[in-house]
């Protein structure tokens, strides 16, 4: 495996894959690489001769009052482990190196991107879509792996590819959780023992949403009260929003067509924010 910090360095070693006529799948990561991202890079090691996997904690989709600086940073164990889950590429530039100074230009998505996480970060999924679009455009991959963890992610950056016409194929992978339930995020690592049981909540508010369309229910409001209620047994979770959305659009619905309504949940556990869904 390759470790490379440079845009002309990667250029040069992706066209040796391309000359051998390798498809290369890509995996974009901010680091911290846990078990959701290591599926990633297998289902693309699976569909792809060729994985790269980008490690960028990337400034523009942080807030100024949010946690860029104190992200996690792992790089040795995440090449580890990129290495054994069949990675051919880690490509991890500097700021200085990908940002060209004073840098003006950015992709923006203005659909699926308001509501939800869009209300309470403002400016973050600005900060994504470019960040995704400059990393698409040195890559230049085949098809590029994302969690379903971050469904409002995936859904911009789903509409930028359609917009804007990039070649690329985006595949999306099942949230991978905890052993208790809870969705893998590199950001649990910030959450004491005690925070990661009260995070359970989490789950068990998806899991009685879906048991309630399970056993028929369709109305979004009885459904959205049933997930707050359980959220609201643990007292330590700051909720932001818990909504039954459209799983494309990501707007609110009143009626749940199962298999294309979701439930999203963002709440505060301490200082850490996380978030879930699922399919209803
Ligand atoms: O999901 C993430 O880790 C980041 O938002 C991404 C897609 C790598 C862009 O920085």
């Amino acid at each position: 495996m390759q470790v490379i910090k440079t845009v002309p360095a990667l250029r040069q070693a992706l066209q040796q894959a391309r000359q051998a006529g390798q498809a290369v799948g890509f995996v974009p990561t901010m680091g911290c690489l846990h078990a959701g991202h290591l599926a990633l890079v297998q289902q693309a090691r699976q569909e792809n001769a060729c994985v790269v996997v980008s490690i960028f904690v990337n400034p523009t989709q942080f807030g100024p009052q949010e946690d860029f600086a104190k992200y996690p940073r792992t790089f040795e164990d995440d090449c580890v482990q990129c290495q054994a889950a069949g990675a051919a590429i880690v490509f991890a530039p500097t700021t200085e190196d990908f940002y060209a100074p004073q840098s003006s230009t950015w992709v923006e998505e203005t659909f699926v991107t308001q509501g939800l996480c869009g209300t309470f970060r403002p400016g973050h999924f600005r900060g994504v879509t470019t960040v995704v679009a400059m990393l698409f455009n040195v890559v230049q991959p085949d098809a590029a792996y994302f969690g379903r963890k971050d469904l409002q992610q995936l859904g911009a950056i789903k509409r930028m590819v359609r917009d804007l016409h990039f070649p690329v194929k985006i595949v999306a992978h099942d949230t991978v959780r905890e052993a208790n339930g809870v969705a893998m995020s590199s950001r649990n690592r910030y959450l004491s023992p005690t925070e990661f049981q009260q995070a359970t909540a989490i789950p068990a508010a998806l899991q009685a949403a879906q048991q309630a369309v399970q056993h028929g229910e369709r109305e979004a409001t009885k459904v959205q009260q049933l997930a707050l209620a359980r959220l609201q047994q643990e007292p330590a979770l700051q909720l932001q929003y818990c909504e039954v959305i459209d799983a494309d659009t990501l707007r609110p619905v009143t009626t749940i067509t199962p298999g294309h309504t979701a439930v999203a949940i963002a709440c505060y556990l301490g200082k850490t924010r996380l978030i879930d869904n699922c399919l209803l």
